[in-house]
């Protein structure tokens, strides 16, 4: 059974009342629940975190694993700590993002995580974390 990592960083953990006109009013429990529907026959690790340093234990865990996927929430913009820890984690990697972040604020166009993962995925709303769930289970041959 192929073992993935959907890791959600800060303010993740608040998806439902955060934002809905952007986010949609999901909670994190209930995308997991769809992702677990979606792929009943996957080992899935589904955290969420705050703290940067906690992330960065995750993604080290998951070295062990089939894959990852991480929507580090703002940490994306601006943590090389998350960046240099996905880098050193040699196993599928898929950056998500709910909203477009490319059509929003300028300053989330920018990620200094995505040099270190395969796939970027934006805008597909929860939907994007199926999907890569779906990428991961393609590139590892499950
Ligand atoms: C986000 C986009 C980020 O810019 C933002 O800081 C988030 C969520 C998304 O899923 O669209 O927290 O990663």
């Amino acid at each position: 059974m192929a073992r993935v990592f959907v890791l959600n960083g800060v303010n993740l953990g608040t998806l439902g009342t955060r934002s809905p006109e952007v986010y949609g009013t999901m909670t994190l429990d209930d995308i997991e629940r769809l992702v677990a529907q979606k792929f009943p026959d996957v080992d899935l690790e589904f955290r969420q975190t705050d703290f940067e340093g906690e992330m960065v234990g995750f993604i080290r865990e998951a070295a062990d694993s089939d894959g990852l996927i991480i929507n580090a929430g703002a940490w994306t913009h601006y943590s090389y700590a998350l960046h240099d820890a996905l880098e050193a984690v040699d196993v599928p990697k898929v950056e998500v993002h709910i909203s477009n972040v490319h059509r929003r604020e300028g300053w989330r166009r920018e990620s200094v995580i995505s040099p270190s993962v395969d796939v970027v995925i934006a805008g597909m709303g929860v939907r994007g974390y199926v999907a890569a769930v779906g990428y991961v289970l393609e590139a590892t041959g499950s």
